[in-house]
């Protein structure tokens, strides 16, 4: 079922995400929910709290080398953890809370992970290019940060603004 996306500054996008206890049908319905808002919404990663649900799940689905989305890419990451982070790189990134807003940003180029599939298997890797930094994105929504916080103190200002003058006008 495609889920509505919360929208910045909904107050839940603030929220600190719990860990996944049991990897059960109520979870694989979460993770089923999470692709279809997801793909709907033509991104390439999400959070469980931007659909209002306050768990460690994320899904990343990158493009291939032909720009195609194929749905058997999809990584469904749950209780994930960065063991090891080294280098940084800036990318202009994108939040489907945040629509239509694209900013640089600078994160951490190598990072090792752990994380458990839906079935509760345990997994770890490395991690560069896209996917780290998809990764790192969604990582900090299940901490409760978006993007924008990493903005300067001027950009952000100016985000602030625009973003204002945007809701007023309905867009
Ligand atoms: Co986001």
């Amino acid at each position: 079922m495609v889920r509505e996306v919360l929208i910045y500054p909904d107050r839940r996008l603030k929220l600190v995400s719990k860990d996944v206890e049991n990897f059960d049908a109520q979870l694989h319905s979460l993770l089923e929910d999470m692709k279809e808002t997801m793909y709907a919404s033509d991104g390439i990663g999400l959070a469980a709290i931007q659909i209002g649900v306050a768990k460690n799940v994320l899904i990343i689905n990158l493009a291939d080398e032909e720009g195609e989305q194929s749905p058997e890419d999809l990584q469904e990451i749950i209780n994930p953890v960065i063991l090891e982070a080294h280098g940084s790189v800036t990318y202009q990134e994108g939040c489907l809370s945040i629509p239509s807003v694209y900013e640089d940003i600078e994160r951490k180029k190598e990072i090792r992970v752990r994380y458990f599939n839906r079935d509760g298997e345990m997994i770890e890797k490395d991690l560069d290019s896209l996917m780290s930094i998809a990764f790192q994105h969604e990582l900090d929504h299940l901490q409760g940060h978006l993007f924008i916080e990493k903005l300067s103190y001027l950009k952000r200002k100016k985000f602030e603004k625009d973003w204002k003058k945007k809701i007023k006008e309905g867009k």
